[in-house]
């Protein structure tokens, strides 16, 4: 079987922006094959796949198309992958297969959203539509609401106060500042996060990822190749999906997304790496809840035990187990589709030492996380270096 290795990747900012969703496209697909050090030409692209929720109604059909039209690849055979928060990391896997089967030499993957020119009412409605229909949505349960109630769930089962809540939203607006794609710059301290305005107890206007415009791409190569195109291609030593009930009363607990802990049980068991080896993640921190479940249900901690993790400063761009260095969902912006890709990307420039600032020093594997609505799907990928 062959592996398959990113050669390239581009991403636009991440924000609230003029440009529609062909333009941000086509910026992050023409980044992407900027990228590449050498010998690459459009027309070796020869299969594509876009991640996106088509939110507020852009597309709904056949968006991929559009896709290999602003690659200038018409023809190609195009595939959408829609798995909500998680298309971006479900379309990786995608394209990872189609090249260790041995299908394709390089095959382009992007993320698209374009959230924030559609109306407050209609942005609840469409935010709202990943999770489920009958028991959630429709009884009034916005998509906050629901993580508001993991995180009550949380803190009371464990006896915790939200000063860990809070520390996640300092430590990734910290990183947000230092990189120059992400939506917000500023920097907040723990009284802001716990005096925000209330958006669903326990959670703040700070606990929450905003909603954002922006795209990112990655061009995947099989790895026997990787050489023609650089000398640091990154390698993908590991993909695990997963999913789960889509209605949370149907989990069997609150405070543990099952489709993250199936993901992450086969991406490490592909890789045959032990979890002390990796050197950062980049986790779905949509709120801020949602990195400590992470923290535990990928294995870092045990249950409960993310909160103190996260309060020693372990997670941390410099400390010993750095979190969502780029800012994370929460700080970087979150355009749905586009976000699976752009943990790839920042492990890319990690792992190639290219990522300035915010570099964590050392960086040889990374993890990306990437769940979808309330953590009915999941898709955990591991990458390495050299
Ligand atoms: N974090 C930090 N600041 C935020 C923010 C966030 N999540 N959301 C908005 N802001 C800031 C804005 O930049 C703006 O600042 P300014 O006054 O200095 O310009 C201010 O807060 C008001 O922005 P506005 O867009 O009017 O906020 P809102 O009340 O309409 O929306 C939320 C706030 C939290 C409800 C909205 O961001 C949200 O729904 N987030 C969750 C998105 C989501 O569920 N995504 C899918 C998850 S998987």
């Amino acid at each position: 079987m062959h592996r398959a290795a990113i050669i390239g990747a581009g991403h636009t900012p991440f924000g609230v922006l003029a440009a529609g969703p062909r333009a941000l496209l086509a910026a992050a697909v023409a980044d992407s094959f900027a990228s590449v050090d050498r010998n690459f030409e459009r027309n070796q692209v020869e299969e594509a796949y876009l991640a996106t929720l088509g939110f507020g109604g852009w597309q709904i059909g056949n968006a991929s198309t559009v896709l290999a039209e602003e690659a200038g690849r018409v023809g190609i055979p195009v595939t959408r992958v829609e798995n909500a928060c998680a298309s971006g990391g479900f379309a990786i896997r995608a394209a990872v297969r189609a090249v260790e089967r041995g299908d394709r030499d390089v095959v382009l993957v992007a993320g698209l959203e374009k959230m924030t020119d559609v109306p407050n009412a209609r942005r609840r409605y469409w935010l709202g539509v990943s999770g489920d229909t009958e028991w959630e949505r429709l009884a009034g349960l916005t998509f906050a609401g629901v993580y508001g109630l993991l995180a009550s769930r949380y803190l009371a089962d464990h006896r915790l106060g939200p000063e860990a809540l809070a520390e996640v939203a300092v430590k990734n607006h910290e990183n947000g500042r230092l990189n120059p794609n992400a939506q917000f710059h500023k920097a907040l301290r723990r009284e802001d996060v716990l005096g925000a305005p209330r958006v669903a107890e326990p959670l703040g206007l700070y606990d929450c990822c905003p909603v954002s415009d922006g795209a990112a791409a990655l061009l995947i190569a099989r790895s026997d190749i990787a050489s023609r195109y650089t000398d640091t291609p990154v390698y993908v030593d590991g993909t695990g999906a997963g999913s789960d009930y889509l209605a949370i009363q149907e989990r069997e607990r609150f405070t543990r997304l099952d489709a993250t802990r199936r993901a992450a049980e086969e991406a490490f068991r592909e890789a045959r790496v032990e979890r002390k080896e990796i050197s950062l993640l980049e986790v779905h921190d949509c709120f801020t809840i949602a990195e400590l479940l992470a923290l535990e249900d990928l294995g870092f901690a045990g249950d409960g035990e993310a909160a103190a993790l996260t309060l020693s400063g372990a997670t941390r761009r410099t400390g010993r187990l750095p979190v969502n260095p780029d800012g994370g969902l929460k700080a970087k912006g979150h355009p749905i589709g586009a976000t699976g890709v752009s943990q790839a990307y920042e492990v890319f420039v990690q792992l190639r030492r290219q990522a300035g600032a915010r570099q964590v020093p050392g960086a040889e594997r990374a993890l990306t996380h990437n769940v979808g609505g309330s953590g009915a799907t999941a898709a955990v990928t591991l990458f390495s270096v050299g």
